[in-house]
C-alpha cells in the first residue's frame, strides 16, 4: 500500500473503504480484514500479468448522484477495493412475488438462506473469473487508452468480488466466510476447480475476444445484476444497484471496442476495394462475425434453461425479479400468466407455451437479445456509412447452444437444423478456427506509445474523463 492510504494518521476504518459503517461492527471488520490479504494474493497471482507503475483509474468514493467516482493515477495494487451500497430507501417495499408490498428484508430470512447464498456465490464467482480470463491481455494492448480500460474493468470486477464477499461475510456467518474463500480458490479454466459457469472458463486470448466478451458476456452480467437489484433482500439489491453503475463503463468498452474494430476493417475494405481486409492488417469482417457468433451463443447459455422451476421459486419468494420489474404492467406475481418459450417441437425448432413463472429465464434472455441487437445495428451503421453492402448479424438462438432446448441439436446461424456430420463440416465457416485465432493473435502487437494505436483498430472518439486519446493513461515501469 502507498503511504497515502496507510501512512501515519490514516483512518484505520479506511483500510477497507466503505459506506456501510464497517467500523461499527468489529467482528465483521476483522473477518474482512483477514480475507483482504488472501484477495491481494489472488490479485498478485491471478490478476494482470503486465507490470505497470500506475494507471489512470476511476475509484468509487461515494454512491451519491454527483461525484461518486474519483480519477487518478494509482498503482493497481493500491486500488481502493471497497464496499459500496446504493443509498438505503427505508420505505422500500418488496416489488414482486408472494411478499409483494411487505417491507424489504434487512436480514436474510432463514427459509431462503440457502438460495440467497447460492445466488450471491454464482454472481460472485463470475467477477474474479473475468479478471483471470483477461490477465494476459496487457501484453498486446492496442494503445495506452485501451490498456487503461482493460485495467479499469479488471479492478472493478475485483471490487464486485468484494461486494459479494461483503454480503457473504455480513449475512451468512460461517458458511458465508467459507464461500468467500472458495471464490478465491476456484479459477477460470482450472481442471480441478473451475469457475461455476461455462463462459467464464473460456479463455480471452486476444483483444477482439475481450471486446466481444465485454459486449456480450459482461452484458449478461448486467442483466443478472438487474434481476438481483429487484431482490427483497435489501443489502443485495443496494449492492447490485451500485455495481450496475460501474458496469456501464464495461458495456461502453465492449460497444465502442467492437465499433472501432469494425470501423478500421471497413476503412481498409474500402481503401483496397476488397471483401478481405486480412492481408491489409485488419480483422476480416467474416472473422468478426465468427467471434460475434461464438460470444453471443455462449452468453445465451448463461441465462440457463428455457424453463426453470428454481427461477420460478426465486421469483415467487422475492429473491430475484425481472429486468425493469417496476416498469412491467402486470400483477408482479404472474401466477396465472403464460409465456411462449423456445422448444423442440416434434424435432423442429419451435415454441411451447408454459407458465410465465417457469419461463422467467426466457423473459430475461429476450430482454438481453433485444439489447444485443442494438449493438449489431450500431455496427451495421458503421458499415453502411462506409458505403459497404455487408452486414453483421446475431446468429439464430439455436446456434451453438450447450444449455436449454437446443443443446441436443446442431443448427446453422440461420436456424436450419443440421446433422452432426453437416455441423462438423460446416462449423468452421461460423465459429473461429485455429487459423482465424492465430491470424487475430498475429495482429495483436502491443502499442504503448502515447497517442499511437495498433493498425487493426480505429482510435476512440473520446478519451476518458475528458482527457484526450494521447493522455498518459498508463505508466509502465
Ligand atoms: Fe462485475
Ligand atoms: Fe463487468
Amino acid at each position: 500500500m502507498t503511504s497515502a492510504f496507510t501512512g501515519t494518521g490514516a483512518d484505520y476504518s479506511e483500510k477497507i473503504p466503505n459506506n456501510v459503517d464497517l467500523h461499527e461492527d468489529r467482528r465483521l471488520q476483522r473477518a474482512l480484514e483477514s480475507w483482504q490479504p488472501n484477495f491481494l494474493n489472488w490479485w498478485d497471482s491471478m490478476g494482470p500479468t503486465l507490470r505497470t507503475r500506475d494507471v489512470y483509474l476511476r475509484t468509487a468514493v461515494n454512491v451519491g448522484r454527483e461525484g461518486w467516482a474519483h480519477f487518478d493515477h494509482v498503482p493497481m495494487r493500491d486500488y481502493r477495493w471497497g464496499i459500496f451500497l446504493a443509498e438505503r430507501n427505508p420505505d422500500r417495499p418488496i416489488g414482486f412475488g408472494q411478499h409483494i408490498g411487505e417491507p424489504a428484508w434487512q436480514q436474510v430470512p432463514g427459509e431462503y438462506r440457502a438460495e440467497l447464498r447460492r445466488l450471491i456465490v454464482i454472481q460472485g464467482d463470475t467477477e474474479p473469473a473475468s479478471v483471470e480470463q483477461q490477465r494476459n491481455l496487457g501484453a498486446t494492448a492496442p494503445s495506452l487508452y485501451d490498456l487503461r480500460n482493460l485495467f479499469q474493468v479488471n479492478v472493478e470486477e475485483g471490487r464486485h468480488l468484494w461486494a459479494m464477499v461483503y454480503l457473504l461475510h455480513a449475512y451468512f456467518g460461517r458458511d458465508g466466510r467459507e464461500e468467500a474463500e472458495e471464490l478465491l480458490h476456484r479459477n477460470s479454466g482450472s481442471a480441478d476447480s473451475p469457475r461455476i459457469l461455462g463462459a467464464f472458463n473460456e479463455e480471452t486470448p486476444d483483444w477482439l475476444s475481450f471486446f466481444m466478451f465485454t459486449y456480450f458476456t459482461d452484458r449478461d452480467g448486467k442483466y443478472q445484476l438487474g434481476t438481483l437489484k429487484e431482490s427483497a433482500f435489501d443489502p443485495l439489491s443496494r449492492t447490485c444497484e451500485f455495481m450496475l453503475k460501474e458496469e456501464a463503463h464495461h458495456m461502453m468498452v465492449g460497444t465502442t471496442g467492437v465499433d472501432r474494430v469494425v470501423e478500421r476493417t471497413a476503412q481498409l475494405m474500402v481503401e483496397h476495394d476488397t471483401d478481405d481486409a486480412g492481408p491489409h492488417g485488419a480483422v476480416p469482417l467474416s472473422v468478426i462475425q465468427k467471434y460475434l457468433n461464438f460470444h453471443y451463443s455462449v452468453s445465451l447459455d448463461l441465462f440457463g434453461g428455457d424453463t426453470s422451476t428454481n427461477v420460478a421459486n426465486y421469483y415467487t419468494a422475492g429473491l430475484k425479479g425481472r429486468w425493469s420489474e417496476d416498469r412491467r404492467k402486470d400483477d408482479h406475481k404472474l401466477t396465472s400468466d403464460a409465456i411462449m418459450v423456445d422448444a423442440l417441437v416434434d424435432g423442429e425448432i419451435g415454441q411451447n407455451e408454459v407458465a410465465a413463472l417457469v419461463g422467467l429465464n426466457t423473459d430475461l434472455r429476450r430482454e438481453y437479445i433485444a439489447d444485443c441487437q442494438s449493438g449489431v445495428n450500431r455496427w451495421n451503421r458503421i458499415l453502411e456509412s462506409a458505403g459497404l453492402p455487408q452486414r453483421l448479424k446475431l446468429p439464430h438462438v439455436a446456434f451453438n447452444r450447450k444449455v436449454g432446448a437446443f443443446a441436443g441439436i446442431e443448427a446453422s446461424p440461420d436456424g436450419e437444423i443440421l446433422s452432426a456430420d453437416d455441423w462438423k463440416q460446416r462449423k468452421s465457416a461460423w465459429l473461429p478456427t485455429d487459423v482465424d485465432k492465430t491470424h487475430v493473435r498475429s495482429l495483436m502487437q502491443p502499442v504503448y506509445e502515447r497517442g499511437k494505436i495498433a493498425a487493426w483498430i480505429a482510435p476512440p472518439r473520446n478519451g476518458i474523463n475528458g482527457k484526450p486519446f494521447d493522455y498518459d493513461y498508463v505508466h509502465l515501469p
